[in-house]
């Protein structure tokens, strides 16, 4: 019986130890097992006798049902900490901080569009597309440019070679085009700009074969040049944050307006530095004008009945004074270095309550 006790203690003690499942199985074979040191113990049984028999039998069979549940706790401890361990390890800190490399940057290009869109979106007006792929007509004719017009000679244009069905196609020269699209689709009153890509055949430090620009056209029964200059020197104020922005009207000329303008805001170039505001100097930005009656006409509205405004702004040019920019090119260039520097964060979302550039 005293081997029994010593026996029943080293195989706790064994279990005790056991540090892995391995282990622990290794102590059940050697304990529990067909040649486990119990089993070969009962084996010894029948040359026992009888009253021996009973008492070892059931010391053994105590021994034997310790022992299976000394394993059965054992293992439900492992569990439990192989399952700690786990999850500890897949932790996650929500702390960190993002992976640099999920930075993103809107382009000033895009940024711009937003902000122009936000001051005017504002007054009221509504965006419209237009192709930019266009038809002849709506490019030039329609807008008061027939074939023979000099004002076509000013327009680099890009000729496809397809035909539409208001003459050959070209790629869009300026945004105007959008005017007579939205003229003939909508009945006024209406007021829309449209956004968008321009081409022209021309490449400068100043000049790039593809650029961008907003049009801008309202058209109503009593609309004036006051609405006109009340319009655009507020837009200019709201672009470039300055309330006090001096805004001067030029007597122009283009074929779709009549009369026509082009708009110059304040500038210095005091001690060699350019600034934008009170100053010495005046700046173009802008052209615009009262819509010609003859663009009316082509797109059938009455013309004594109704009159409207139109403005084209340059949105890289635009850009490029607001946020120093000096090269056109860099526009397009995709560098990632310069979209760093001059790229707006996804969230700063241009808003007239939110604010500009917030
Ligand atoms: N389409 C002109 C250009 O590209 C810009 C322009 C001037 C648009 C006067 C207008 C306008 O709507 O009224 O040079």
């Amino acid at each position: 019986m005293a081997d029994i006790d010593q026996l029943k203690a080293e195989l706790l003690a064994s279990v005790e130890a056991a540090s892995s499942l391995a282990a622990l199985e290794d102590v059940r074979v050697h304990a529990l097992g067909k040649k486990g040191a119990i089993t070969e113990q009962m084996k010894g049984l029948g040359a026992l006798s009888a009253d021996e028999r009973k008492s070892v039998g059931q010391a053994l069979n105590s021994v034997k049902d310790a022992v299976a549940a000394a394993i059965e706790a054992k293992l439900a401890i492992m569990a439990d900490a192989e399952l700690n361990a786990k999850l500890l390890a897949e932790k996650i800190d929500v702390t960190l901080p993002q992976r640099p490399e999920a930075d993103g940057f809107v382009h000033p290009i895009s940024q711009t569009i937003e902000e122009v869109v936000a001051i005017l979106g504002e007054m009221g007006f509504g965006v419209a597309e237009g192709p930019e792929i266009e038809d002849d007509w709506y490019n030039f004719t329609a807008l008061n440019i027939p074939e023979d017009h000099p004002a076509r000679q000013e327009h680099d244009t890009f000729y496809l070679p397809g035909v539409g069905d208001k003459g050959r196609k070209v790629l869009r020269t300026h945004t105007s085009p959008v005017q007579i699209r939205t003229l003939l689709k909508s009945k006024p009153p209406l007021r829309i700009i449209a956004p968008g890509r321009t081409y022209r055949c021309d490449y400068d430090a100043t000049h790039s074969p593809m650029f961008h620009q907003v049009e801008g056209l309202v058209v109503d029964k009593t609309v004036h040049m006051g609405h006109l200059k009340g319009t655009l020197i507020e837009f200019c104020r709201a672009y470039f944050g300055l309330d006090d922005l001096p805004v001067r009207f030029r007597p122009s000329y283009f074929p779709f307006t009549e009369p026509s303008a082009e708009v110059d805001i304040g500038c210095t170039r005091a001690g060699g530095e350019f600034k934008i505001g009170h100053g010495d100097s005046w700046l173009e930005i802008l052209g615009c004008g009262m819509v010609n009656p003859k663009v009316l006409e082509n797109c059938g509205i009455d013309s004594t009945e109704y009159q409207g405004f139109a403005f084209g702004v340059g949105i890289e040019r635009i850009a490029m004074l607001k946020y120093g920019i000096p090269d056109l090119r860099t526009f397009y260039e995709s560098d990632l270095r310069w979209l760093r520097h001059y790229g707006f964060k996804a969230l700063d979302v241009p808003s007239m309550v939110g604010g500009l550039n917030p």
